[in-house]
């Protein structure tokens, strides 16, 4: 492959390389504001509070579908039929199988107590070693079309290692999978052990589906900057996974189900939250860099959320987390009036997923198996593009003497 892009030479693209200190260029912290491509995947609009998803409203599509139909109109542009429906679930369920190589890696980092997101960072790498996995897509599994062998196989396999080495960290054994289930309802099987109701079942698919894509994040940024040097699927979604960690992109949720459960009563919520913002600490699951008005991601979970709490005994605790809600958005405003600080998607994902019984190391991971699916989507469009991303730095030290 060429690259048009070079590292050093002043070209016509970009005729500021080179230039004296003197002529600055504007600078863009954070890459706010900068379109790098164009997309079909999904639109988000910060001022209106829209997230289109390959054509759909997120608020249309989520709460509707399967995980696999999402897929597949994230992956194809379009919903698919019965048949390619059926060919999809078989297709991830032939590749439901984890090398024994990461099952072993899975044992020692359980013994270790390996953080989950650091464990899934490793556990995919080490598809690596698969001999199934091939470049040349000459594995002994040959691709589906139209989907990619290596995309398939990570998506089957990621929420294995997830769930196996969750059930290792509780002394219990990993599972194997049952040959019925869909997507969702199999992830919370291989973690719980048993079939999951369809409200839970629902609830995870909305909750998939929701956060599947969302323009050009940290996290998909990486993959597409990894997978624009030419490497492999496989790297760039392990590098994706590490941009996703941090707690001011996917790592977000845990806290703010923790701030949920440290106010314990709605009568404490203002002070608590005051004192947090004293003490110079962010709400989280608040405040977004793109969204101006709430993330309308938080309503679709917040639609899950309720039903998934509707009949259950923690009822109070989507009341709770309700009213914790409007006293942060009421001290957002008070605290920084020009910034528009609302709630963004980890507020409610938090709520969904222990509703669903994760604890909350796991939500992160959680949110990296559904988000891998818009990386390799994305890794697509990037190949095609074939164009090297590489901005640029403005020196600042010292001049040599
Ligand atoms: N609580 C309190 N203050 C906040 C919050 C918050 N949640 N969010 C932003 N602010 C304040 C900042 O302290 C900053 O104040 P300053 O100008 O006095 O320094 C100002 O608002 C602007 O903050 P930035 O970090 O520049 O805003 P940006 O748009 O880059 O940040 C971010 C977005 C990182 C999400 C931020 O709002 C935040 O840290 N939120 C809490 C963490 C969180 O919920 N993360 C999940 C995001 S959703 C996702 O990635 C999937």
């Amino acid at each position: 492959m060429t690259h048009t892009a070079t590292d050093t030479a002043p070209s016509p693209s970009n005729p500021a390389v080179g230039m004296p200190s003197s002529n600055k260029p504007p600078l863009h912290p954070g890459l706010a504001d900068i379109v790098l491509s164009e997309t079909r995947l999904s639109r988000v609009d910060g001022q209106r509070g829209e997230l289109v998803l390959a054509g759909y409203a997120v608020e249309d599509i989520a709460p509707r579908v399967s995980f696999e139909a999402m897929i597949h109109l994230l992956w194809t542009g379009s919903l698919p039929d019965d048949a390619e429906l059926a060919a999809l679930r078989r297709a991830l369920a032939e590749r439901r199988i984890l090398p024994g190589a990461t099952v072993a890696l899975l044992r020692k980092a359980a013994e270790r107590r390996v953080h989950p997101m650091d464990t899934l960072n490793m556990a995919t790498a080490s598809l690596h070693l698969s001999t199934a996995l091939s470049t040349s897509g000459e594995g002994p599994m040959q691709s589906v079309a139209p989907y990619d062998d290596t995309a398939l196989r990570l998506l089957a396999s990621m929420p294995l290692m997830v769930a196996a080495y969750e059930r290792l960290c509780q002394g219990l054994e990993p599972l194997a999978p049952h040959p019925e289930l869909g997507h969702a309802a199999q992830l919370l099987y291989l973690l719980h052990g048993e079939e999951p109701s369809d409200i839970q079942a629902r609830a995870l698919d909305t909750y998939l589906n929701t956060v599947i894509d969302h323009g050009a994040n940290a996290s998909t940024f990486t993959a597409r900057v990894i997978i624009s040097t030419d490497s492999d699927l496989v790297s760039a979604v392990v590098g994706a996974l590490g941009a996703l960690k941090g707690p001011l992109h996917g790592g977000a949720p845990g806290p703010a189900l923790d701030m949920v459960f440290e106010i314990g009563e709605a009568s404490r919520a203002e002070a608590y939250l005051r004192a947090k913002l004293a003490r110079g600490e962010r709400l989280m699951g608040f405040g977004h860099r793109v969204y101006r008005v709430r993330d309308p991601r938080a309503a679709v979970l917040e639609g899950a959320a309720r039903d998934l709490y509707r009949e259950g005994p923690q009822r109070e605790l989507y009341e709770l987390a309700r009213q914790v809600e409007a006293a942060a958005l009421r001290l957002l405003a008070e605290h920084k009036p020009e910034r528009q600080l609302r709630t963004n998607v980890e507020f409610y994902t938090a709520l969904v997923l222990h509703g669903l019984g994760l604890r909350s190391d796991l939500f992160t991971p959680l949110f990296a198996l559904s988000r891998t699916a818009g990386w390799i989507g994305h890794a697509e469009e990037q190949r095609r593009e074939r164009r090297l991303i590489r901005p640029r730095l403005w020196y600042v030290g010292p001049e040599p003497v």
